[in-house]
């Protein structure tokens, strides 16, 4: 008899046990959400997926195939060092010759004042390693009261137990039992809604500084560790800091010995014009969290960059307290480290992050054109090729449409049912155009007039109202 189980579709199968993050179960495995989508091949920006449909991913996947789909010759490089040694640990003094040229050019690539990078896999246990590091490094020195990390409302850090507990966002909380541990919460730069009428960016900036500042000293300088944040918030709402904003943040931290950490797991790697966003506004870290365009995804990889003043604590620390006991299976994996360096050489070969500051600016000019003045689009704003949109009910009022609605979710629903992928952030009403950093000019125009028609499409107007 032939068990039905062996004709089950790829699609079927899918349904049935393969477990996708970040998903309604139940309406998934009864099919309500329909077929799964199953991409097979790309190039460039354009993906297909196993029924043919063709797209043009203006989201980089999920913010992180900086160099565009189809690569060979990061392909190559992962090929040639598999078939020499495919894994050796880098446990007590081993390593692998691309993990060490690799550390040598990311630290040449990046701000001055870093010393040595920690090799995990993603963003997530990147920020679940730095969280320790800075635990470790105050209790080397003598400072075990000084351990809180204080995140910013919206946040997004990813979603192991420590990431997520310093990501702001409820539904990364609910029925986890999160957050843990000693995080606080600070403002989000959020100037389009959060500025009362007439408050200039600088005002805003001073505003944002002076809660970090009351919220320290509420605590208490001596038990406030470090201070997390992106250079410019992505998924919570694609927000660039506001005229001053990094200045004034930087002296409070200064002002009370608090750390900087700088998740750059998607400003790092060209994405904002430079190859840090601490370049690209003038910031110095403590430490800094890479991933995503670091392999441009062609493999999981990411580093934890620790600057020379942190490692000194940690030298302090390895010396009181025997060998610094942290460390994962695959920490500085031959393979990814490779095809890390020949995503690097792709990104310095085409001056990438050039293109990215280039094809950014005539991304939002052709949105202004194009939708600036459009009655539901509220906010165009970026920096780079990180890029959002806002949709609001009424303009003058700033008022939003329904949460519940979600109409960014719809808009972004509709463009992609004509081919578009773009991505809608959590809150509902923004969304984000993020393209790959090789992005042409013929390609924004497609982008946009895509984006125009699929804003056509949702009829904003059925729902201003309500
Ligand atoms: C800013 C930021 N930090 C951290 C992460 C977590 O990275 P990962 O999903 O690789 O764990 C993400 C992922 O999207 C992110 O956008």
């Amino acid at each position: 008899m032939i068990d039905p189980r062996h004709n089950l579709t790829l699609e079927d199968i899918d349904r049935q046990s393969f477990f996708h993050p970040n998903t309604d179960l139940r309406a998934f495995a009864a099919g309500e959400l329909g077929d799964p989508t199953i991409m097979v091949a790309g190039e460039g920006l354009r993906l297909v997926d196993s029924k043919g449909r063709r797209y043009l991913d203006a989201a980089s996947g999920l913010f992180c195939v900086n160099v565009g789909y189809g690569r060979q010759a990061i392909a190559d490089a992962m090929h040639a060092q598999a078939s020499r040694l495919a894994w050796y640990h880098a446990h007590a003094g081993h390593a692998s010759e691309p993990a060490i040229r690799l550390t040598d050019r990311v630290l040449r690539l990046g701000p001055s004042g870093m010393r040595s990078i920690f090799w995990g896999l993603q963003g997530s246990d990147a920020h679940d390693t730095i969280v320790k590091l800075v635990w470790y490094a105050n209790n080397a020195v003598d400072r075990p009261a000084k351990k809180k990390i204080i995140a910013r409302d919206r946040a997004y850090h990813g979603l192991t137990v420590m990431a997520a507990s310093l990501s702001g966002l409820p539904q990364n909380h609910r029925g986890f039992d999160l957050p843990i541990g000693p995080v606080l919460r600070t403002v989000a730069p959020y100037f389009y809604r959060d500025a009362p009428p007439g408050m200039s960016e600088r005002e805003f900036s001073a505003r944002c500084a002076a809660a970090l500042d009351r919220l320290i000293v509420a605590e208490g300088p001596d038990t406030v560790a470090a201070f997390i944040a992106e250079p410019m918030m992505s998924s919570g709402g694609m927000l660039p800091p506001p005229e001053g904003y990094w200045e004034e943040i930087r002296r409070v931290l200064r002002r009370h010995d608090v750390m900087l950490i700088l998740d750059e797991v998607v400003t790092g790697f060209g994405r904002l014009g430079s190859w840090f966003g601490a370049q690209r506004y003038g910031l110095d870290a403590d430490f800094i969290s890479i991933s995503k365009g670091l392999t441009s995804a062609y493999l999981p990889l990411a580093g934890s960059i620790v600057s020379d003043r942190v490692w000194a604590m940690l030298e302090r620390g390895s010396t009181r307290l025997g060998p610094l006991a942290h460390g994962f299976t695959y920490v500085a994996h031959p393979v990814c480290s490779a095809a890390a360096l020949a995503n690097i050489d792709i990104l310095e070969r085409e001056a990438l992050p050039d293109n990215a500051a280039r094809m950014g600016a005539v991304l939002i000019a052709q949105l202004r054109d194009r939708l600036g003045d459009h009655r539901f689009v509220g906010d165009i704003r970026g920096d780079g090729l990180l890029v959002g949109v806002e949709f609001v009910a009424d303009r003058a009022a700033r008022r939003r449409f329904d949460p519940a609605l979600r109409l960014g979710t719809r808009v972004v629903a509709l463009a992609r049912e004509a081919g578009l992928i773009l991505r809608a952030l959590p809150d509902g009403d923004s969304i984000a155009i993020t393209p790959p950093l090789v992005v042409t000019s013929a390609e924004i125009e497609e982008i946009v007039a895509g984006l125009s028609a699929a804003i056509d499409r949702a009829e904003l107007a059925r729902h201003a109202d309500v």
